[in-house]
């Protein structure tokens, strides 16, 4: 019964989605779907009272413990981070940053909202031009290329995922002159590494992960005695969910969570200028 669900399924997401790339859907459309995707999570997420809540949230931290550090690693590469990337270069702004920016007034073009939040990230962080500087999930190395760029003598080290963000992120050390950046590309729930930084980094790429308690456990050998650790993570401000929701089959509704997966992709790759994705994970 569920294989039989599952063609019309699979032959309705390819549909939209190719005539999504092929600007076919009208904007009203994608709203609408994005709307009621959002609306399916919030009524799976909120519970009818404060026990069941909690309940729930216990139950997720819980089941993380029992997971390993990250599942599926190579489902994100092939949704989003080995797309080329003349398509960001299109997307994004000029930092290329994929996660959320600081919009501080509403003259504040993507820019400006890139340049504020990796600013923040420096202050918060309270680094130091000399220090040495790990960025764990890197993309198209926003922050690593922020920072090696305004702290000349930083060394920044940034691990990803995927080769194509490497190569990027090398071409613009080279057209920058910039020798104080090294990338490795890794899985970063397999990767070992012999080195210690005063400053470790990491943004928007906790969503990926599911066991925090091992993923805390091996950066913190990577951190010098008295290193900082600073994470930016997007989140629901009540309730936790993964990225697909695990649930009993039900049609109508695995209709819509798991189109979400396919879909928030592409919408949020092609509407990105200047968003700020407080909801679903990406
Ligand atoms: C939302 S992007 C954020 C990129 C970058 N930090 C930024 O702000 O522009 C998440 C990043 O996490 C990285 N990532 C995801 N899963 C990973 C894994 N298992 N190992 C290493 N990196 C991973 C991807 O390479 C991706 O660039």
């Amino acid at each position: 019964m569920e294989g039989l669900i599952q063609m019309p399924y699979d032959a309705t997401v390819k549909l939209m989605l190719s005539s999504l790339e092929r600007n076919l859907l009208p904007d009203a459309v994608v709203r609408r779907l994005t709307r009621l995707l959002l609306g399916v999570r919030l009524r799976w997420g909120y519970k009818a009272s404060a026990e069941l809540q909690l309940s729930q949230l216990l139950q997720f931290v819980h089941s993380l413990k029992e997971m390993p550090i990250a599942v599926q690693t190579e489902k994100p590469k092939e949704q989003h981070y080995e797309v080329p990337t003349s398509f960001f270069r299109l997307a994004l702004g000029k930092h290329l940053k994929y996660s959320c920016c600081y919009f501080s007034d509403k003259g504040s073009t993507l820019e400006d909202a890139e340049a504020a939040m990796l600013e923040l990230y420096c202050e918060r962080s309270e680094l130091k031009d000399g220090q040495t500087v790990l960025d764990i999930g890197c993309g198209w190395g926003s922050l690593v290329l922020y920072i090696a760029s305004k702290y000349s003598n930083c060394k920044v080290t940034g691990i990803c995922n995927s080769t194509t963000q490497k190569a990027f992120i090398e071409d613009q050390c080279r057209d920058r002159q910039l020798q104080n950046v090294e990338i490795h590309v890794a899985d970063i729930s397999k990767f070992e590494m012999e080195a210690s930084f005063d400053r470790i980094y990491s943004i928007e790429m906790f969503e990926h992960m599911k066991n925090y308690r091992d993923l805390l456990g091996k950066i913190s050998k990577w951190m010098k005695q008295d290193g900082r650790l600073f994470v930016h993570h997007f989140c629901h401000k009540v309730f936790p969910y993964h990225f697909e929701v695990p649930m009993a089959f039900n049609p109508s509704l695995l209709t819509v969570v798991g189109f979400d997966s396919l879909l928030q992709t592409r919408v949020s790759a092609c509407f990105c200028s200047g968003y700020s994705r407080g909801g679903l994970a990406g």
